[in-house]
């Protein structure tokens, strides 16, 4: 009893030492959250040094069908689970707590509606605020260009 009476005080000193010092676990986790947003807007910065129009202009097409067709494989397997089969914003994966959320495509004054080259752009860069930039991510610039012919000329046409 005597010997454990130290052993006791020392125990419950160490506990409130830690539990007063250093950053606890909810700053933690908002540390790492900006420094991940900050990492992810350098390379959305350096996605659109590396953006070149010139080079989609090599991309060709079977038929209009076939550009689709690949663009339907491209989505469903990289862009769905965010942005919703339909392209209505309503995929299940949200980012930074449920703030940001995919815009809908469907829209009448969609901002691409008219515009494939700047589609294409946004898909290459992504944006700071938790679109990937897939023109790092694995996504070939003929896989970018089918997907925006998808979005533009049967997600949006349905
Ligand atoms: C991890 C989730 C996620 C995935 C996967 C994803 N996106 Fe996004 N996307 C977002 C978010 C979130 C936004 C909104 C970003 C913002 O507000 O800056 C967005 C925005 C966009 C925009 C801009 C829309 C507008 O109206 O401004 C386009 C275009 C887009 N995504 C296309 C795609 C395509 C094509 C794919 C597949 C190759 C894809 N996204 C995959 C999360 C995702």
């Amino acid at each position: 009893m005597h010997r454990a009476f130290p052993i006791a005080l020392f125990a419950a000193f160490v506990v409130l030492v830690a539990g007063s010092c250093g950053p606890d676990e909810a700053e933690r986790a908002a540390a790492a959250e900006e420094a991940r947003i900050a990492a992810h807007a350098d390379s959305v910065m350096l996605a659109e040094s590396m953006y070149s129009l010139a080079a989609f202009d090599t991309i060709s097409w079977a038929s209009p069908d076939s550009a689709i067709s690949r663009g339907s494989t491209v989505w469903n397997y990289s862009c769905l689970k965010c942005h919703g089969r339909e392209g209505a914003g309503d995929g299940g994966a949200v980012q930074r707590g449920d703030t940001i959320r995919p815009p809908s495509f469907l829209t009448d004054d969609w901002r691409f509606a008219d515009d494939h080259e700047g589609l294409r752009r946004q898909v290459f860069t992504g944006t700071a605020e938790g679109m990937p930039h897939w023109g790092f991510y694995g996504l070939k610039l003929r896989d970018i260009d089918a997907v925006a012919h998808f979005i533009r000329e049967d997600l949006r046409s349905r």
